[in-house]
């Protein structure tokens, strides 16, 4: 029998948040497109609007909802069209959101992603929202991979691969555990076969995702245990085809020595690593239950810069973590001094319902996390656009990523230190990697010439 679903349909897709959330709207469009869905840019045109949320800061409920306004509004308009909210609100929300916003149609957390065809149909049945959250921790049988398309619809030479849902650090602050659940490794077959078919449909640089990938295989019950981590960077890297090979995020906690020393032999890897601190000071590390001292940290940069002298390092920080004194944020802005960091992602502490630093007393006010975030931003400004500057004049192999739409000819690229570097080109250069001279540098950029 023919399936009503094999119309053509369109779905628009929204995605927030994480790069973990936008390969998972990768994975969603894959499936929706096996229902004849295609992709538009036009929310007007779209017979399912996908939000895909992300809970990490302040305000995202609030956002949602303001969101999910607008497109009741459309709904109303266009009565057929469907609306689905999935990610981390959606989790963490659930029914009190469908309560809220009853235009939602369909509504499941990140650990049920897979469902999504399911939804689609049971909605269709029985005429009301559709929900699935919570987590399933059983392995299910994977199925053939290819490569998911692509959001923006063109060929991408950098994609992303998630190979681990969820995390088991529960850092005091933080909401991932209760949104995204405990941690569930991808299996080495599963996660080469996919970078494999990214590699086969145009890919050259693959960022491996999960929250905590530095522990990746540990819940998967190997016998040996080995760094399951380090075992699949350098079998991933073994790829032909594959020029660079990322991976994000690293928890300082689970780095170990083999993987600096992988750095050292695998040039895939670049010269960069993601390694998130949070804060320089060991008491306000220690209620963040970071595991992790400022000693232990500035070791492990120590063990990355022996193995690779010029690596380049960025980090996470978050000022105005509760009982966050200023001499606690002296030593963050210390720790970045310490550290040279190419460049740092400053967030103002947020409370999480549920999570127990949101209990803690001493919430620092607005005004002193406004003032701190302006003080260490401009510490690391100075920091970024001193050693930017001092790229001018090296010559360096870069991976040409895309072409500006704006300005065709203008190609932009990242060098083995990670830095977005713009160089003009005749030809189009993109998937290529050719060395260029740095000429220029500022705080987001360097310019080069193709040598
Ligand atoms: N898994 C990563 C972090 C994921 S969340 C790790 O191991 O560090 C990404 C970043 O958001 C965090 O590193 C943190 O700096 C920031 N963040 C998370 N929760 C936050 C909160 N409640 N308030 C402010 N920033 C937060
Ligand atoms: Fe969050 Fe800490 Fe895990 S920051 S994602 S609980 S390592």
């Amino acid at each position: 029998m023919e399936h009503t679903d094999s119309l053509p349909k369109k779905v628009h897709i929204e995605t927030w948040g994480c790069q973990m959330n936008a390969a998972d709207s990768e994975k969603m469009l894959a499936m929706l497109a096996e229902r004849n869905y295609s992709l538009t840019d036009q929310v007007e045109d779209a017979d399912l609007v996908l939000l895909n949320t992300c809970h990490i800061r302040e305000k995202a409920r609030h956002k949602v909802l303001s969101r999910l306004g607008v497109l009741k509004e459309l709904k109303s308009q266009k009565p057929g069209m469907k609306i689905a909210v999935s990610g981390c609100v959606a989790q963490a929300e659930g029914q009190k959101l469908l309560k809220a916003a009853p235009q939602i149609d369909i509504l499941f957390g990140p650990g049920k992603i897979d469902e999504l065809p399911n939804l689609l149909d049971e909605q269709k049945t029985t005429g009301k929202a559709a929900l699935a959250v919570g987590f399933k921790r059983e392995h299910v049988e994977p199925k053939p991979v290819v490569a998911p398309p692509t959001l923006s619809g063109a060929r991408e030479v950098s994609r992303f691969v998630n190979i681990q849902q969820g995390c088991n650090n529960y850092c005091t602050f933080c909401v991932v555990p209760y949104t995204r659940g405990r941690e569930v490794s991808r299996t080495p077959g599963e996660i080469l076969a996919e970078v494999k078919a990214m590699v086969a449909t145009g890919a050259r640089e693959i960022t491996l995702l999960g929250q905590n990938v530095n522990s990746y295989g540990n819940d998967l019950g190997s016998t040996d245990r080995g760094d399951m981590f380090v075992d699949l960077l350098a079998q991933v890297a073994k790829i032909d085809g594959l020029e660079r090979l990322r991976f994000t995020t690293s928890n300082p906690h689970d780095l170990s020595p083999s993987l600096a020393e992988l750095f050292k032999h695998e040039p895939k890897l670049g010269r960069y690593m993601h390694l998130p601190v949070q804060s320089g000071s060991n008491r306000i590390l220690d209620v963040m239950k970071r595991k992790v001292t400022r000693e232990e940290y500035l070791e492990r940069v120590k063990w990355l810069r022996d193995a690779v002298p010029d690596m380049a390092l960025s980090t996470d920080l978050i000022v105005g973590f509760p009982g966050e004194t200023e001499e606690d944020f002296q030593e963050t802005l210390k720790l970045v001094e310490e550290c040279r960091f190419s460049f740092v992602f400053s967030f103002k502490y947020s409370p999480r319902k549920n999570t127990p630093a949101a209990r803690f007393r001493d919430q620092v006010t607005e005004d002193i996390m406004d003032e701190r975030l302006k003080r260490l931003n401009t510490l690391q400004d100075q920091i970024t656009i001193a050693q930017n500057e001092a790229e001018i004049g090296k010559k360096r192999p870069i991976l040409f990523l895309y072409e500006s739409k704006k300005h065709p000819g203008h190609y932009y690229g990242r060098s083995e230190h990670f830095r977005l570097v713009r160089a003009q080109s005749e030809q189009s250069i993109v998937g290529l990697t050719r060395d260029v001279v740095i000429t220029q540098a500022n705080k987001i950029a360097l310019l080069g010439e193709l040598s």
